[in-house]
């Protein structure tokens, strides 16, 4: 397991009203968390002011995606530095969902990490393999590929501020969570190819986090898993009193 602290990130997707955020920041502000995790939510850009005001510490905010270089005409974006001037902490990159539906690839994955690690953002970076790419053997070339890609636009350095979440495209949002002995097999290579690929101590205290069909059923079992170091939650970070039970499932 790496040396970080345990991560638990919301990833609220396309998803709210004015009436459900607000119900969900009373729900999270109501809960009991440990203060050994740091927790993270991602609500969408025309939510994140209103969960910034509200919610209070220890949660913290993340937007779901930003622009690849410095603002400007670029008409429906939100740059990195906009969000950092703002107070915004984190933001969700390559989520596979953005690669597959707005075709974004490794290499322009790697150059959003470059440039809002260069703003002062920290980075949740996703990376996953789809069920075709698993069954015809070609799951550990697209690992890679999409690490090597963040690798080639990160410093050494810029690894602090990253966290790597490992979402396999089949498990998101179908119910169908990795089994422990799947999960673990890819947390130890992801560890091992930081190791050889960027540097040991980077690997020491990288945390790499699971995400699909993650929810409070599930989440103590691969909680205890020995290179799973926290979670990225869809669904059930949209129900308050789930998201909780994820966040206590440390043990
Ligand atoms: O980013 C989190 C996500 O893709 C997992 O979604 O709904 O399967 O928990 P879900």
């Amino acid at each position: 397991r790496g040396s970080g602290r345990f991560f638990i990130g919301g990833n609220w997707k396309c998803n709210g009203t004015i009436d459900s955020v607000t119900q969900l920041v009373k729900d999270l502000n109501a809960g009991s968390v440990p203060s050994t995790v740091e927790i993270v939510v991602s609500p969408t850009f025309v939510h994140l002011d209103m969960v910034k005001r509200t919610l209070r510490a220890p949660f913290q905010v993340a937007a779901q995606d930003c622009w690849v270089s410095k603002g400007g005409a670029f008409t429906g974006e939100v740059s990195a530095e906009m969000l950092h001037d703002f107070g915004i902490p984190w933001v969700i990159l390559g989520h596979s969902e953005r690669r597959s539906l707005c075709r974004e690839d490794d290499e322009l994955v790697g150059m959003k990490c470059e440039y809002a690690l260069s703003q002062g953002l920290k980075v949740i970076a996703c990376i996953g393999e789809t069920l075709e790419q698993r069954e015809s053997g070609h799951m550990w070339d697209v690992i890679d590929a999409q690490l090597q890609a963040i690798a080639n636009h990160t410093t050494i350095g810029n690894w602090t501020n990253m966290v790597v979440a490992y979402e396999p495209v089949w498990a998101i949002g179908t119910g169908v969570v990795a089994t422990p002995e799947q999960a673990q097999e890819v947390h130890a290579h992801v560890r091992a190819w930081v190791a050889k690929n960027v540097n040991p101590q980077v690997a020491d205290t990288l945390r790499i986090l699971y995400g699909g069909s993650v929810n409070d059923q599930n989440c103590e079992t691969l909680a205890n898993l020995e290179d799973v170091d926290g979670f990225l939650v869809g669904g059930a970070s949209l129900k308050g009193p789930s998201f909780i039970k994820i966040c206590n499932s440390e043990h």
